[in-house]
């Protein structure tokens, strides 16, 4: 009975991200549509990084994401061109210090539509924030 229901979890979990990875390569195409993937490099220290983004109208909540790993949202820049969202970043030091970034201005659609488009991209370094 466990092994069954364990099968038909991992089955359902594989349809999920299956179900979530078509929906976001579709929805990545359509016009005016802005991936924003911010790439945790924190070396040495490898740790596991917390990433929060709000704009104006949206609070995308706390992400970890795992060394070498990234994290992406989308949105649609508005008609005015004024869509800014900005970043914290926290993570723990092996020592068990906690090390906090930010807020950062990671879009700004005056600054970004042309320097990076539809996809911009940051890495989050222990000592910096790299484009
Ligand atoms: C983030 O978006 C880029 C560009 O669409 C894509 O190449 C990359 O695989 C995405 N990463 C994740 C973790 O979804």
């Amino acid at each position: 009975m466990v092994g069954r229901s364990r099968v038909i979890f991992i089955l359902f979990a594989v349809v999920v991200v299956t179900l979530c990875q078509s929906s976001r390569q579709v929805s990545a195409r359509l016009d005016g549509e802005v991936v924003v993937e911010i790439q945790n490099i924190l070396d040495p220290s490898r740790a596991d990084l917390q990433v929060q983004c709000l704009s104006g109208d949206d609070n995308l909540h706390n992400h970890i994401v795992e060394f070498g790993n990234t994290y992406n949202f989308t949105f649609e820049n508005n008609v005015w061109d004024t869509t800014l969202f900005f970043c914290c970043f926290q993570w723990e030091k092996p020592d068990h210090v906690w090390l906090q970034g930010g807020p950062y201005n990671i879009y700004m659609a005056k600054r970004d539509q042309e320097r990076c488009m539809h996809y911009c991209r940051w890495r989050v370094e222990e000592e910096d924030l790299y484009p």
